[in-house]
Formats: C-alpha cells, sequence, structure tokens
C-alpha cells in the first residue's frame, strides 16, 4: 500500500480484472477525462445518510436489504425492468420491516453494476477461442471477435444508462409510487396466484388496517411524509477502477474524496488482496464501503482489511458479505465473527448466499438450488446468534422479471425449466416468486431471534 493516497495511487499497483487489451489506450483516457467532466451521479450527503444507516445496521436497530441483477446489460435496459426489481424490494422491505420491527436500509444493487470479474479471461466455443464477456461496459456477450473486443465508449454509455436509472429510481422513491398507501400494488402479476401472492396480500392487508387507525389518530402521509416515500440508495462491485477514480471527487462541505458513482461500493472475493489496486482505492474513499468475505479468508487477514479499509473503526463505513456456500459457511463464519467481536471491530455482517451456491446444471445451465440459498441464510442468522453478532442484512442477486434461472422454490423448478426464461447476463438470479419466499423465510427467523431476546431481556 502506498502512503500517501490519491484517486489514481492504486495505478501504481497490481490490479486483478481490469481489462488490459483495450486496442488503444488513447481512447481510454479520453474517456476518462470525459468521465471527469460529467455530473456526480450521487452527492457526498446521500453517502454520508446511507453510511450512518448502515451504522444503525452494525448496532442491532436496522436491517440491510441489498438486491437486483448479477449484471445491468445495455439490452436489458427498461423502465419496466427497474420497476418491477424496485417494487420487489419495496414487498420485501415490508415483509422485513413488519416481522424483524426495525427499519430496513433498501439497496439497489442498480444504476451502476455493470462489470463482471470472470473466471476464465477466455472462452472457447466449438474450437474457436475469443475473450470472455466481461460485461457491458467492457465488451459484448455475443461470440464474436468485434464484439468482445473491449470499447472504452461503452464506459459512457454505462454511465448514461446508470443516470436514467438512478433518475427513475429517485422518482419512485420520492414520487408517490413507494407511498405505504400503495401497498397493495406492488405486487407482481406473475406472483399474485402463488402462495406468496397469498401470503403477501395478507399481510398488506393488515398494515392497510394499522394505516387506517393511524390516519384516523391523525398520522397521515402528510403529517408523517415518511409514510409515503422511501430512502433508496445504490450500489455497485467497484471493479473497473479508471471509471471510479473518474467519478471520485472532493466533497466541498467536507474536504473528502467520495466515489460518486454510487453511494455504496464494494471489493469481490477477487480483488481483495491487500497490496493490490482495489484495495489501495478503497481505502481513500469516504463511501460507506462493502467486501466480500469468502470461504478461504483467514481471520488475521480480514482484520488487516479491516485495518486498511477501516482505520477508524466508523461505525457503517464496512458492510462484511460472506459468501461462503451452504455446506462451507458452519466451517468458516463462526471464526471470522468471533475475530470481529473479540477485536471490537465496528462491522456489518451481511449474508450474500448466492455467489458460494453456484452449480452447472447437466443441461449446462448456470443455475443455484433455492434450497441452498436459504440454508446459507438461515445458517448465518444462527452463527450470528450464537456468536452474538447481528446479523446484518442479505445481499442477492434477484430481480422482478418472471425468470426461470435458481433450482426449486414454491413452484419447484427443474433442470427442464431452465430454458424457459433463462435471460441473466452473467449469474442465475432468483425471480420475484422466490425473492419473496426468502424474504417471508428471514422474517420468521428475524422475528423468532427478536422475541428470543425479548424473553432473554425479561429474565434478566
Ligand atoms: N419510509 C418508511 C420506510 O422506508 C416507510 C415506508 C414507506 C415503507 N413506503 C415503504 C417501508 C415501502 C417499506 C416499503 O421504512
Ligand atoms: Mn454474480
Amino acid at each position: 500500500m502506498s502512503e500517501r493516497w490519491t484517486p489514481a495511487s492504486w495505478r501504481n499497483l497490481p490490479a486483478k480484472h481490469i481489462p488490459t487489451d483495450y486496442p488503444d489506450e488513447g481512447k481510454v483516457a479520453a474517456v476518462e477525462a470525459e468521465l471527469r467532466r460529467m455530473p456526480p451521479l450521487v452527492f457526498a450527503g446521500e453517502a454520508r445518510r446511507l453510511k450512518s444507516l448502515l451504522g444503525d445496521v452494525a448496532a442491532g436497530k436496522a436491517f440491510l436489504l441489498q438486491g437486483g441483477d448479477c449484471a445491468e446489460s445495455f439490452k436489458e435496459f427498461a423502465a419496466d425492468n427497474i420497476r418491477d426489481t424496485f417494487r420487489l424490494i419495496l414487498q420485501m422491505a415490508v415483509v422485513l420491516t413488519f416481522a424483524g420491527g426495525k427499519p430496513v436500509v433498501k439497496v439497489g444493487r442498480m444504476a451502476g453494476q455493470f462489470a463482471k470479474p470472470r473466471s476464465s479471461p477466455i472462452e472457447t466455443v466449438n474450437g474457436m477461442t475469443l475473450p470472455s464477456y466481461r460485461g457491458d461496459n467492457i465488451n459484448g456477450m455475443e461470440f464474436d471477435e468485434a464484439s468482445r473486443r473491449p470499447d472504452p465508449e461503452r464506459l459512457l454509455r454505462a454511465y448514461g444508462q446508470s443516470s436514467a436509472t438512478l433518475n427513475l429510481l429517485r422518482a419512485f422513491a420520492g414520487g408517490g409510487y413507494a407511498d405505504l398507501y400503495n401497498i397493495h400494488r406492488w405486487t407482481l402479476g406473475f406472483v399474485e396466484g402463488s402462495p406468496q401472492g397469498e401470503r403477501y396480500r395478507e399481510l398488506s392487508e393488515k398494515i392497510s388496517e394499522a394505516l387506517s387507525f393511524m390516519a384516523a389518530i391523525g398520522v397521515t402521509p402528510e403529517s408523517q411524509p415518511d409514510l409515503h416515500r422511501v430512502e433508496f440508495f445504490t450500489a455497485h462491485e467497484a471493479l473497473l477502477l479508471g471509471y471510479e477514480e473518474a467519478m471520485t471527487r472532493v466533497d466541498s462541505t467536507s474536504g473528502d474524496w467520495y466515489d460518486t458513482s454510487a453511494h455504496l461500493l464494494w471489493i469481490g472475493e477477487r480483488t481483495r488482496q491487500l497490496d493490490h489496486a482495489h484495495v489501495e482505492f478503497m481505502r481513500g474513499i469516504k463511501n460507506p464501503i462493502g467486501l466480500k468475505v469468502g470461504p478461504t479468508l483467514e481471520p488475521d487477514e480480514l482484520i488487516r482489511l479491516i485495518d486498511a479499509l477501516n482505520p477508524e473503526d466508523e461505525p457503517g463505513r464496512l458492510t462484511l458479505y460472506g459468501r461462503f456456500g451452504s455446506d462451507k459457511i458452519a466451517g468458516r463464519l463462526p471464526m471470522l465473527m468471533r475475530t470481529t467481536r473479540d477485536e471490537g471491530r465496528n462491522v456489518v455482517w451481511a449474508i450474500d448466499p448466492m455467489h458460494g451456491n453456484t452449480l452447472t446444471a447437466n443441461n449446462g445451465y448456470k443455475t443455484r438450488p433455492f434450497d441452498r440459498i436459504l440454508a446459507e441464510v438461515k445458517s448465518f442468522i444462527e452463527i450470528a446468534e450464537a456468536e452474538g453478532v447481528h446479523p446484518g442484512g442479505v445481499h442477492l442477486e434477484m430481480t422482478g422479471q418472471n425468470v426461470t434461472e435458481c433450482l426449486g422454490g414454491a413452484r419447484a423448478l427443474t433442470e427442464g425449466d431452465l430454458a424457459d426464461r433463462y435471460h441473466t447476463h452473467c449469474d442465475p438470479r432468483l425471480n420475484g416468486e422466490q425473492a419473496l419466499e426468502l424474504a417471508f423465510l428471514v422474517a420468521e427467523k428475524l422475528k423468532a431471534e427478536r422475541l428470543a431476546g425479548l424473553s432473554h431481556q425479561a429474565a434478566e
């Protein structure tokens, strides 16, 4: 790690998963210069607000719900897709807030989640070898030489799409769509007739009753604007550091550097080397940040990463997203949680139950069994409780679209069903029904823990 941080100090260090094969580096520099002149997508004050909410999560006073596509794409960019994922997050937030009895911090894996680290830099199909697809802000998914060639112009298009997405999200969050009085309208068509849809309808009826009671005693959206809007934040993996650097600006109020491409940025499992570029870049920005924590991370390395990324032990600054796999979590998470607890580190512990549970189906589709995803979330909550750590949140790859990408769920999707609507640009996502089912399960777990906590307090 170099001593003095600047937005460009990462450039002196080794960096994984950043393309080095642009045909014309001069063009990359020109695009970055253009990005530097573009307006910020988020404000420092908003990032600070999210940090303070995540501080509540770290203290066990709130719960983090983060979700969205594995990878956004140019092709799937449409207002309906954004709306459907947004309303799924609202539905899940309702379920979790109601059962958990705590505010839910809502974060979209949206408006900037394009770049993907890939396990192999090349791909061979029918004897032809080309560079792997790396995300729409780098190259194209089609399997031909021209699309797979990295093109820096794509960074500008990704910026534009992020900006339009965020604009719509801000409108949905603040413009009336998220009004709790609309609770019945958020149900997605295909979820409506399902058991999950039914459960949601029952819950929303209870909440509507509570709302009319409150209105009768004078608590209305006019007197209580929070009934009528949500705070919604954006996040993505900070992979392409050239783009992130160009979006990093000094905040005039505090004099600090903020990456204005999203409220929260995280470091992926494959780029968290202590002496590499990604950790260097992320240590200097003041946004709340995340770190993916996988099954090979040793406790002492975790502490060194925390020392680098959150040296002042600021609450809400650092969220750790465990991503072990349902069969590995019990072998690794307890010691990691014990370490942060014993060392008194102020971090949010959350779970990404997607990335450790990916497999290839017999018919070649990359998929994830829903029961393993659920099992990892359950283990996470149980381990956290056993270790005296707050189970702070979930990070999901999901979509409001009616896709068939993950196996199982209430409709028991099988390998044969995967081909029906398999649309992801990268990893398999939960569909609306599966995501809602997961929210109900997490809610039940949290409620049980909450009640156990209450009776524990009463017994003291
Ligand atoms: N603003 C509050 C919150 O975000 C209440 C609220 C309004 C809400 N609309 C919502 C909660 C939609 C969940 C979903 O908690
Ligand atoms: Mn993914």
